[in-house]
């Protein structure tokens, strides 16, 4: 595997810098043989890099973008790793879209703020259905939290993001909360990672609904 784009294939410094600290995170938090399903995978970037650390994790690429998932293809087609599977069409906010599941563990890396508040709410009511009972949903990206002074950086990208799109911008992590607590994601972790960004961590309890009920 190496690290230059395929014909095809985008790339982005972030991904770079950023790869490493998720893959720390998530790496002692997965347990061994996840099916991981990663919503919103942009370039692929992350699922070709996550996948060749965790082999014991089997990897499903998605993104709603038709251009995302030609870049994942590439990735994957480069990038040759049996435990990561062919991207999929999937649209947060759709639950159409959702596979059934079941999997171990969901992970939205950088979707949160950069899409319409729906997204997130499909991503929660999405993983609330598809994930088992004891899984996992990793969240990884900038939020606004009551008791900790937002960083000048994130204030900047917010009001950039809402320039873009007044439906984006950083959510407030407690509405973020309450919102995978409304389907049974109950919050478990804060992990503070480079950059002013968070990787925030909820676990399905309890008896589940739809697909992952019975596992
Ligand atoms: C900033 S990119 C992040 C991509 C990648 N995870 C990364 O960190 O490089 C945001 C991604 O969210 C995706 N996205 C936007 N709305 C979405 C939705 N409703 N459901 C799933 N993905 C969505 C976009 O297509 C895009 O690939």
């Amino acid at each position: 595997m190496t690290d230059h784009a395929p014909a095809g294939a985008r790339q982005s410094p972030s991904t770079a810098r950023n790869r490493e600290p998720i893959l720390q995170a998530l790496g002692s938090r997965l347990t061994p043989g996840a099916r991981v399903l990663e919503v919103a995978s942009g370039a692929g970037e992350h699922a070709m890099f996550l996948a060749a650390r965790l082999p014991v994790a089997a990897w499903q690429p998605s993104d709603p973008d038709p251009d995302a998932l030609g870049s994942i293809a590439a990735w994957r087609d480069h990038a040759g790793l049996a435990n990561l599977a062919a991207p999929i069409r999937l649209d947060a906010a759709d639950p159409a879209t959702w596979p059934p599941g079941p999997f171990e563990a969901v992970v939205c890396i950088n979707m949160v703020h950069i899409s319409p508040w729906a997204a997130t709410l499909g991503l929660m009511r999405g993983a609330g259905r598809a994930l088992v009972r004891g899984g996992r949903l990793f969240l990884y990206g900038p939020y606004i939290e009551a008791d900790v002074a937002t960083a000048p950086s994130n204030l900047a990208f917010d009001e950039s993001l809402k320039a873009r799109n007044p439906a984006w911008g950083l959510r407030d992590l407690a509405e973020v909360k309450a919102a995978a607590a409304a389907e049974g994601l109950a919050f478990r972790e804060r992990v503070a990672m480079p950059a002013n960004n968070l990787m925030v961590m909820f676990e399905k309890a309890g008896v589940g609904t739809g697909a992952a009920g019975s596992s």
